[in-house]
């Protein structure tokens, strides 16, 4: 098998501010770790106390993690957003890029039927799992170079039905949509706006969702590559999506799932060559 070599620097210099570090296993903490590892610079934001704890133990382990900026970001509370954004300016941060890892439904809404969503299940998870991407993506632009780049992590269950995945499908959806039009809309400062469509991995926000382990075991068992996949593959995705060498591209959706996505059907007897 060809070795794969990664740490190329492909984001020398680059300041990429990274949302959504729950803990060690999020997506987001694999993406931070990805944009070191490429020479990149970050700056991260949290969500609680807990949060903060978390992300203050795991910088502790890395060299120069105690100089990290960290800063509270509740994307339902605007003074957070526009605080954010001076926190920014006083440290004389601009930023190249942005990586938007974040998602919440309640958890009643995440087992049973889609057509029992609540009114209210449902407009929470739109405001923070999709229009959080736009509130976002405008308080930081007065702090992004032109020719940067924001990714968005999002999941198959928007353009396909999910058992038990419901209002975040939809929530997804709007996202997907969301990054289309402001691809569009910050196209002319060449700041480039994309999705990353991940497979099932285990981090905590996957297992809110009712039957996970099982999704996890059946899309690895179905995927054209049938392994489980890692974090930090879909971390790779992500910095290469940051980095220039993707700056001719902008409102796509990229999948890192094996290639479940690409398969229409699984017979039983049916294996690859
Ligand atoms: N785990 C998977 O299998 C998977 C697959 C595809 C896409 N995703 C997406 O990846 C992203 C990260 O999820 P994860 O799996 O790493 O789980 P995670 O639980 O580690 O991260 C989710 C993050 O969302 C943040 N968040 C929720 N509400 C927030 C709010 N109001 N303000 C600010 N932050 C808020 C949480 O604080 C947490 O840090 C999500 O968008 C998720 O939908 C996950």
């Amino acid at each position: 098998m060809t070795e794969t070599v990664l740490g190329n620097q492909m984001l020398k210099g680059r300041h990429i501010l990274v949302t959504g570090i729950a803990n060690r296993w999020s997506i987001a903490w694999a993406v931070a770790e990805a944009v070191l590892r490429e020479g990149g610079k970050i700056t991260l934001t949290y969500q609680g106390e807990t949060q903060l704890g978390n992300i203050r133990k795991i910088l502790a382990d890395i060299p120069g993690g105690d100089s990290v900026l960290v800063e509270p970001l509740d994307v339902c509370d605007e003074e957070q957003l526009t605080s954010l954004c001076s926190t920014l300016e006083k440290a004389g941060i601009f930023l190249d890029g942005v990586v938007h890892s974040i998602a919440f439904a309640l958890r009643e809404e995440l087992d049973g039927h889609f057509v029992d969503t609540s009114r209210k299940g449902y407009l929470l998870a739109q405001e923070i799992s999709a229009f959080s991407l736009v509130a976002l993506s405008k308080a930081l632009l007065p702090r992004m170079n032109d020719g940067g780049a924001i990714v968005a992590m999002t999941y198959l269950g928007s353009e396909r039905v999910v058992p038990h995945y419901n209002v975040m499908g939809v929530a997804k959806a709007a996202l997907e949509s969301a990054v289309r039009y402001l691809a569009y809309d910050l196209g002319g400062r060449k700041i480039r706006v994309n999705s990353l469509s991940a497979g099932p991995v285990k981090t905590a926000s996957g297992r809110a969702i009712k039957g996970f382990g099982d999704m996890v075991k059946t899309v690895s068992e179905q995927s054209a590559i049938k392994e489980q996949l890692t974090v930090s593959e879909v971390a790779d995705v992500a910095v290469s999506l940051l980095s220039p060498y993707f700056r001719g591209v902008t409102g796509e959706l990229i999948h890192v799932d094996k290639g479940y996505h690409a398969l229409g059907m699984v017979l039983p007897g049916s294996s690859p060559a």
